[in-house]
């Protein structure tokens, strides 16, 4: 994969970009634990930081775009949301229950109009984008496009659904968290905003929050970096060193991942014990004969595979999901699993006995 603006692999941009450039300066970024600057009257919440600097550079480049980063990913969506101030939001009905549940406290308070769709139905998508536009106007709504889904791995049409929106003035979001800035780049596909949980894929390791906004809208970034100001949600200094620092491997690990992934989804799909499954880069779900009984049996019996709910990290873990609330309407039988760097045969094994369970 090569970016355009200058030809460089993504591998050589997240190994290269966001490095100090003076002679005799240290080759990464150093941690600035600063809330004040001498004479010049900054301030790390308005100003910024040079470590966010360097971590917001290098997500950049990768996505060709302007970027922002955040306390955590919901911060990244809730500063996009104020910055945009949409009157009607088009949303996956299922999608990260964390953004449907901001969206769906938003419409409590009279902010916003929350219109559930099912993304990969591209034409109700820009049907329902086109009645909002005709309802409130186009600069009311927001189309926010999540792809792939979590959990059930839906993959809508980018830019069949920007170009559209493009074409009314409907600004898009794209959280492409499941993706990251490897697996897709929405802004080359026309999207207005891209979001990232960082807090996943980019930094790697579960050991850390970050949230990101990109943009090449120069009007939609000051009204980003304005959201940052006032709402405050900005990220630590050790956060984000430590998400640039596992930026740098990002290209290799979600490689090697999905590798995993793509092999593990092979031999599952002739499991007798699945029903159905399916992966989209590292990410990987699939539902297990026997409902949530079963489901929860197998997550309980792995050794080497961990149950826990986040995802992206070097380690490979799983979750059944329709036991959250906001989950509720997946399949009881669902595991969502986010698949490591491990060797592939230690992760089959593995899942295997639990399966045989
Ligand atoms: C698709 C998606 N978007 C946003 C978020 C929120 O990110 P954070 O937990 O960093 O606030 C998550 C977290 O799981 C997610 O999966």
């Amino acid at each position: 994969m090569t970016d355009s603006n200058n030809s460089r692999s993504a591998r050589t941009i997240a190994v290269t970009a966001g490095r100090p450039q003076n002679e005799n300066d240290p080759l990464n970024a150093s941690i600035v634990l600063a809330s004040n600057f001498q004479s010049s009257g900054d301030y790390a919440r308005t100003h910024g930081t040079s470590t966010w600097a360097a971590l917001e550079q290098a997500v950049g480049e990768l996505e060709g775009g302007q970027c922002l980063s955040f306390a955590t990913g919901m911060a990244a969506a809730s500063a996009i949301l104020f910055a945009l101030h949409p009157s009607i939001v088009v949303v996956p009905s299922v999608s990260y229950l964390g953004v449907r549940a901001l969206l769906s406290d938003m419409q409590d308070h009279g902010h916003v109009r929350v219109v559930s769709i099912d993304i990969v139905n591209t034409e109700a998508v820009v049907k329902a984008m086109k009645a909002a536009s005709v309802e409130v106007g186009a600069e009311r709504v927001v189309l926010w496009i999540e792809t792939p889904t979590n959990p059930t791995l839906d993959e809508a049409e980018p830019e069949i659904l920007c170009r559209a929106a493009n074409a009314s003035n409907v600004k898009t979001v794209v959280d492409s968290t499941f993706a990251s800035p490897i697996g897709q780049q929405p802004l080359k596909l026309g999207a207005s905003v891209v979001m990232h949980s960082g807090t996943k894929f980019i930094g790697g390791h579960s050991d850390l929050m970050i949230g990101l906004a990109l943009t090449n809208d120069a009007e939609v970034f000051e009204k980003l970096s304005r959201a940052r100001v006032v709402q405050g949600a900005t990220p630590g200094a050790l956060e984000a060193f430590l998400a640039l620092r596992g930026l740098r491997t990002l290209p290799l690990r979600y490689e090697a991942a999905t590798k995993n992934a793509n092999e593990i989804c092979r031999r599952l799909q002739t499991h007798s014990a699945i029903e159905w499954t399916k992966n989209v880069g590292p990410m990987l779900s699939y539902i297990v004969t026997g409902g949530a009984a079963a489901a929860d049996r197998v997550c309980a019996t792995t050794s080497m595979i961990i149950t826990a709910t986040s995802l992206g990290g070097v380690e490979t873990t799983m979750e059944r999901r329709q036991k959250y609330a906001g989950d509720a309407h997946v399949n009881p039988g669902l595991i969502r699993m986010s698949v490591g760097i491990e060797d592939v045969e230690d992760i089959w094994s593995d899942l295997e006995k639990a399966l045989a369970s």
